[in-house]
């Protein structure tokens, strides 16, 4: 069990990149390899942050922010540390660092069957937009398409 207090949020660095794989390999079908983590340290646009624990990687999430708005494309935990918090920090975190750099939507598309990360986006208040059928392969599942929109100011 990790004590929440315990974990560190921080920007992705090159030396995460070999455990954020693993975990990667662990959790998807079609997993992120060591050069698409490379290539966002290397573009302006992206965001992508880690979460620690006692040196270890437990978790990962990131977006690129395009004419205002957050791309969100990876959100993950370790599978051994699941449940106790961490995809809520991530996300919340994510979400905090996007508006610092501009952004005030937020997109991303989930499983139609997964169950925990419609949770942790519905929690954090995104609301689903739509289907896209047949939007993932390995196996092929329609995706829920989710939306948050922060309030216009300028709106009564
Ligand atoms: C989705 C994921 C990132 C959530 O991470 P996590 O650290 O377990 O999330 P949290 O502990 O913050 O829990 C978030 C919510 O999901 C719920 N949840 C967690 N595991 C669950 C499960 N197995 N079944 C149902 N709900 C679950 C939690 O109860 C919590 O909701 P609550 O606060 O209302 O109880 C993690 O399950 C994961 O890495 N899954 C595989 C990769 C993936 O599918 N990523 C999303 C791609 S779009």
């Amino acid at each position: 069990m990790t004590d929440m207090t315990d974990i560190t949020i921080r920007p992705l660095r090159d030396e995460d990149i070999p455990e954020l794989t693993e975990i990667e390999s662990e959790s998807f079908s079609m997993p992120w390899s060591a050069d698409d983590f490379r290539h966002l340290l290397e573009v302006s646009d992206a965001i992508y942050l880690v979460a620690v624990s006692d040196g270890a990687v437990l978790g990962s999430a990131g977006m690129r922010i395009i004419c205002g708005e957050g791309n969100i494309d990876n959100v993950v935990v370790r599978q051994s540390a699941r449940g106790q918090g961490i995809g809520t920090g991530l996300i919340m975190s994510l979400l905090a660092e996007g508006r610092r750099n501009g952004a005030n939507a937020f997109t991303l598309e989930v499983r139609k069957s997964n169950t925990p990360a419609i949770k942790l986006y519905e929690n954090a208040g995104f609301e689903s937009a739509g289907i896209r059928p047949n939007f993932y392969e390995r196996p092929t599942e329609d995706a829920i398409i989710y939306w948050l929109r922060d309030q216009d100011p300028t709106e009564t």
